[in-house]
Formats: C-alpha cells, structure tokens, sequence
C-alpha cells in the first residue's frame, strides 16, 4: 500500500482518507472561509490514483479516497457515493439507476477510463448528471499493448520465456530448426475491428510493420491507409484480427462461435477492448481445435479472470490482466483529465470530456 504516486503512506489504516479537508488547526480560518465562500463540495474517489492529480483535488475540494487495494463494495460505494456532489470512479464500479437513486446530490461523475459501459449513461442523462471520461490520452499506451499482444500471440513469446526458464533449452535443441515457429507479421493481413482512436493507432502499427490493412468499424468511416471492408470480409481475409469497438448490446459476443468459425484457419484474435465482445468458451475451442493459431487478450466477460474460466486451459493463449493503459505517464494523465472533467461538474462548466454531452443538450 501507499506506492511512490499515492496519497497514502504505508501504515495508513485501510479507511477513508480526507485529503482535501481543513487541518484542525485551521478549523476557525476554514470556517471564517466557508462563511464567505460555501462549503467545498464533498467527493468520494473510488481507488487511489497514480501521479498528483489527487492532490490537486484535495486542494479545491474535499475528497475521500478510497484506500483499499481493491474497489468498493457496492454498499460502500452506495454509502460514500450519497454523501458526494462528485464522484471519481473507475470501471470497476458499477454506476446504475438504483444507485444513482440515492445520490440527490450528485453533480457530476468522472470515470478514470475511456469506456464507460460501466454507467448507466441514459439514467445519468435523465439526472441531468454530466459523465466524464478519459479519452484521447491512452490511444498509443493502448494501441502499444493490443500490438504487444499481437507479437506475443505470434511469435510465442510467453511459451519460449516458459521454455527456456523450465530448462527445456538443453545442448541437443541449442539451435533447433524447428523450435518455437511461429507467424509473420511482415506481408500478413490485419483486420482492425472499430476504427476509432486505438483502432487507428493499432492500422498505423499494421502499416509499420509492413502488413496489409482492413478495417471495418460500425460508423463505415473511412481512414486513410486502411481498406474498408464488411465485418464478415475481414474475418475471411485476416491472419490477425484485433478488436476495438466499445461494448454495447450490439457488439456483445460480437466474436461468437460463428465469427470465429469465419476466420482464417491459423489466424490470431487479440481483444485489448472489453471482454463481452468475444465469447470465451467458443474461443477457447477454437484455440483447443487448432482452427486459431494463438490469441492475445487483455480483457474479460468477468475480471478477474474466474479461476475455473476455459481460457486458463486453453493453448496458445497470451493473458494480461486489463493493463492496455497502463504506462507510468498514461495512467498519470487519465487521472488528470478525470479531475479536470469532476472540477468542470462540480463548478457547472461544460466537462473538457462528457461521454453524454448530446443527451444533456
Ligand atoms: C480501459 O479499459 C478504459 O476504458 O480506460
């Protein structure tokens, strides 16, 4: 507890912690203030967060943060949340309309992260809560780990590291012909699925690495340097497939038994988007059957990953624990613009980043 970037000093209690509240000490200069001024509006923040934004909070108002190493529970969430006129939370934290029910005080929430398939947006909207959130700033740190993924997935880069630790790398196989094959990146198809910014950013990749590019994205916009093709084309014609649209009801399973079965055999699926997009057991028979070559994925149905999930089974399968964003400097920056959007709600200015801003008019 208490890392170089936190709030909290090792040996701090797992309870709430103020940190933008007046020192005791000041208590009749705080009160002489808010005479004159009002009172700071209170905010829960649901996980501490890397870099110094929460200081800067704790300057304007008075924030409770969280300091557990995991999220609230939906009661304590419920309980802080009710009391605040801001909330900072994160995707762990499931914002619906029996919780936004008890926080009449609410005036903003600002979620640390790009999706917000977390909240309830049409039950903010109809709250006239503005919902903040983090994109632009994670679009490459992102795009980085679904490419990382790919390579890994490919070129079996976790099952050599395994290989060589567990002493499979003796004299008879020093440089063995045969070992560890994998796929080239060079001169094969990539099929981008959702062709916003980490799309984008992950074709631009594509195209470094000398592969051809396809895409296919809801909105049908086009993007330069890449071929636009029908969702069911880029499942045929792609050796690699990487998924990057939100999740809604629409794009849920969107990788089903059928979407794979339309893949190329031999072909490598990534996912650093959201885990409902593909459906895991179909997935992990596909990679149990051979007709995937491997797959990378960063995401989950449920996270953590249950410890009974088919994909702890499965072969040829790279796993990371939902860190598509996290560099030092990424993370540092989500959690500046989330205190950005919280400040912009709170003082009732228009949010730098407000994922409902057309329902709010
Ligand atoms: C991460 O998945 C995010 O939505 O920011």
């Amino acid at each position: 507890m208490g890392g170089p970037n936190s709030p909290l000093k090792s040996g701090d209690s797992p309870r709430l912690l103020q940190i933008g509240g007046a020192p005791r000490s000041a208590c009749v200069t705080e009160r002489a203030r808010r005479a004159r001024v009002g009172p700071r509006p209170n905010v829960f923040v649901t996980r501490r967060l890397p870099g110094g934004a929460l200081e800067r909070l704790g300057e304007r108002v008075d924030a409770k943060v969280w300091p557990g190493e995991g999220a609230p529970s939906p009661e304590e969430l419920r309980r802080e949340a009710r009391r605040s006129q801001g909330l900072l939370c994160l995707l762990t934290d499931r914002i619906d309309s029996p919780l936004l029910d008890r926080c009449r005080d609410l005036r903003v929430i600002s979620t640390c992260s790009v999706g917000v398939d977390h909240i309830d947006l049409a039950a903010a909207s109809a709250r006239g809560i503005p919902v903040g959130y983090t994109p632009g700033v994670l679009v490459e740190t992102t795009a980085d780990l679904a490419f990382g993924l790919l390579l890994a997935a490919s070129r079996r880069l976790v099952e050599a590291d395994r290989f060589v630790r567990e002493g499979g790398w003796t004299p008879d196989r020093s440089w063995d012909p045969g070992l560890l094959l994998g796929r080239d990146l060079w001169g094969a198809t990539l099929g981008v699925v959702g062709l916003g910014a980490i799309g984008q950013a992950v074709a631009r990749r594509g195209q470094g690495f000398g592969m051809r590019v396809l895409g296919w994205t809801p909105s049908r916009r086009p993007v330069p340097g890449v071929e636009p093709v029908e969702f069911a084309a880029l499942l045929e014609a792609a050796d690699f497939v990487s998924l990057h649209v939100a999740l809604a009801p629409e794009t849920r399973n969107l990788i089903d038994a059928r979407a794979l079965a339309r893949m190329r055999p031999g072909a490598v699926l990534v996912n650093a988007a959201r885990g409902g997009l593909v459906d895991e057991e179909a997935l992990a028979d596909a990679l149990r059957g051979g007709r995937l070559a491997a797959a990378g994925l960063d995401v989950f149905a449920h996270e953590p990953l249950d410890r009974d999930s088919p994909l702890l089974r499965a072969p040829n399968l790279v796993l990371t624990p939902h860190i598509g964003s996290a560099s030092v400097a990424t993370r540092a920056r989500m959690a500046d613009l989330a205190v950005d959007n919280l400040l912009a709600g709170l003082e009732r200015r228009p949010l730098p980043h407000c994922a409902n801003a057309a329902a709010l008019g």
